[in-house]
């Protein structure tokens, strides 16, 4: 089943505190952006790349892309002030299609099971994000104190990449900006519009580059994943 991907990647990264947007960070001599970029350019099920980019960067994204030769990367929008406002940019500048998937460019350790489950599913459903069990215990506090303790088996950690059924997800991005509603992800725009949003086992490992332990992580997983292919 196939589908388009759109990655926003115009964001500054101030949680890294390093002093450029985090995804121009390397691992192993490669910009974090490009990792992610790869799993979409060697997915036969992916169509087409959309990246959103600030305007200032977009020269230097777009030179990676030729050098990395992603030849999938078929267009590019201008990123907005929220990630919300980029990916709303990206849905409206992409072709319409069948299935749109939202990926946050600073995941690049998604895993193709898990991108195909989600494909088929929102073909079906027409919405689906991907997730993993909540690990700890979760509880509510007030002033300091406990006042709840929440059942975990009810609980997931949200991930990208969320897919949707295209027509659903534009529509529902378009009634976001017009309703001045800011989601902290996609699913939420489109539960305001009381569509289901079903849930897709995802990999502990989809993490999201965020803060500067982020990066050990990341090289420790590239390195085991070199390790596996060397055996
Ligand atoms: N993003 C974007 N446009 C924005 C903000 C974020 O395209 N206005 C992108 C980021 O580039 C990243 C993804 O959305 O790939 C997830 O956002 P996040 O991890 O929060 O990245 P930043 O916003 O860059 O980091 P921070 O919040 O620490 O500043
Ligand atoms: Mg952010």
């Amino acid at each position: 089943m196939n589908y388009t991907v759109v990655l926003p990647a115009a964001g500054s990264g101030k949680r890294m505190k390093a002093d450029k947007n985090k995804l121009l960070l390397e691992l192993f001599g490669k910009p974090i952006f490009l990792y992610t970029l790869e799993v979409f350019q060697q997915d036969p099920n992916c169509d087409a790349i959309w990246l959103a980019v600030k305007e200032q960067e977009r020269d230097l994204i777009e030179s990676y892309v030729k050098s990395y030769q992603l030849t999938k990367v078929q267009g590019y929008a201008t990123g907005g002030t929220e990630r919300q406002d980029s990916v709303r940019a990206c849905l409206e500048a992409i072709p319409s299609c069948g299935v749109v998937l939202v990926h946050d460019a600073a995941r690049p350790f998604i895993d193709t099971a898990v991108i195909a489950n989600l494909v088929k599913t929102a073909n079906t459903s027409g919405a689906a994000i991907a997730a993993v069990p909540v690990k700890d215990t979760i509880k509510k506090a007030e002033k300091g104190i406990i006042s709840e303790t929440i059942d975990r088996n009810q609980l997931w950690m949200i991930q990208t990449p969320q897919a949707f059924r295209y027509s659903l997800i534009l529509k529902a991005a378009q009634a976001a900006y017009q309703d001045e509603f800011i989601g902290t992800d996609e699913a939420m725009l489109v539960e305001r519009l009381h569509h289901p949003v079903a849930i897709v086992e995802s990999t502990y490992e989809n993490i999201k580059m965020t803060t500067p332990d982020d990066l050990i992580y990341g090289k420790a997983i590239l390195e085991s994943r070199l390790q596996e292919e060397q055996k």
